[in-house]
């Protein structure tokens, strides 16, 4: 399979930003500019947005995530939220293991994998983060890293259900740093993701894998990451919270 035949994904990520309203709005003003896209749109909201974010985008191309998922199905954790809860609420994604949730809540590579077999025995689609700090490309153990985030990542899960999970490489050092990999470095960290992925599942589940680019992705370098061999698509933090701009990124991926 080439790159022409991956469906490329691009996926906001709004982290924690925008009342249930302020959701709305900004949804009704993406409608209109991403209706003709050839890509995958995708935008992942706070929690308490998903009912409106999902109401906004009814009958549009616009399928919405969510940032996080517990990986039990029920029970006494307080303040958590299950897979089985967001499908009920019309969630089609979810990103796993972004490098803020491994950072500041404790995430590990052995609870991001049982939040995405929990996210994906339920029938969501998965975004999994994987990514270096600045320190560990530095060290040089960027490719290393990035098989090994993607492995445990996957561990158990099935060829069948793979088909299910997006990979999202977000290089630490170029989230909201406005610090964006260049397109090779991009290029160069999908395709580690992509050769782990061929090691453990084979050369065929590789090739049909998306591998997104995330870190400080905008309007204006959006065009040459995604024209990358190995970069399908993107997740987009700041420059999804503006309608403009990712209709921009929409429109690069889909050409
Ligand atoms: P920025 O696009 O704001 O750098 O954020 C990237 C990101 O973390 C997406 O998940």
């Amino acid at each position: 399979m080439k790159k022409e035949c991956r469906k490329a994904v691009i996926a906001g990520n709004w982290k924690m930003n925008k009342t249930p309203a302020e959701a709305k709005a900004l949804i009704e003003e993406m409608k209109p500019l991403v209706a003709d896209a050839d890509c995958e749109v995708v935008l992942c909201v706070p929690y308490v947005d998903i009912p409106a974010a999902v109401e906004a985008a009814a009958g549009s191309n616009i399928k919405i995530g969510a940032e996080n998922v517990h990986f039990k199905a029920s029970g006494a954790y307080t303040g958590e939220v299950s897979a089985e809860m967001l499908k009920a609420v019309g969630v089609e994604y979810v990103i796993i293991g972004h490098s803020e949730r491994r950072q500041y809540f404790g995430e590990t590579d052995q609870t991001v994998n049982l939040r995405t077999l929990a996210a994906l025995n339920a029938g969501l689609k998965t975004i999994v983060c994987v990514g270096e700090t600045l320190e560990q490309r530095e060290l040089g153990y960027t490719e290393a890293l990035l098989k090994y985030q993607t492995k445990i990542a996957l561990t158990n899960v099935t060829a069948e259900q793979l088909k299910n999970v997006v990979i999202a490489y977000e290089p630490v050092w170029a989230i909201g740093t406005g610090v964006t990999a260049t397109a090779d470095q991009a290029d160069e960290g999908n395709g580690f993701v992509r050769a782990a992925v061929a090691e453990a599942y084979g050369a065929d589940a590789a090739e049909a894998v998306t591998v997104q680019y995330g870190g400080s992705m905008n309007a204006k370098n959006a065009d040459e990451l995604v024209s990358k061999i190995n970069v399908d698509g993107g997740l987009i933090g700041g420059a999804s919270l503006k309608a403009a701009d990712f209709s921009v990124i929409v429109k690069a991926a889909s050409k």
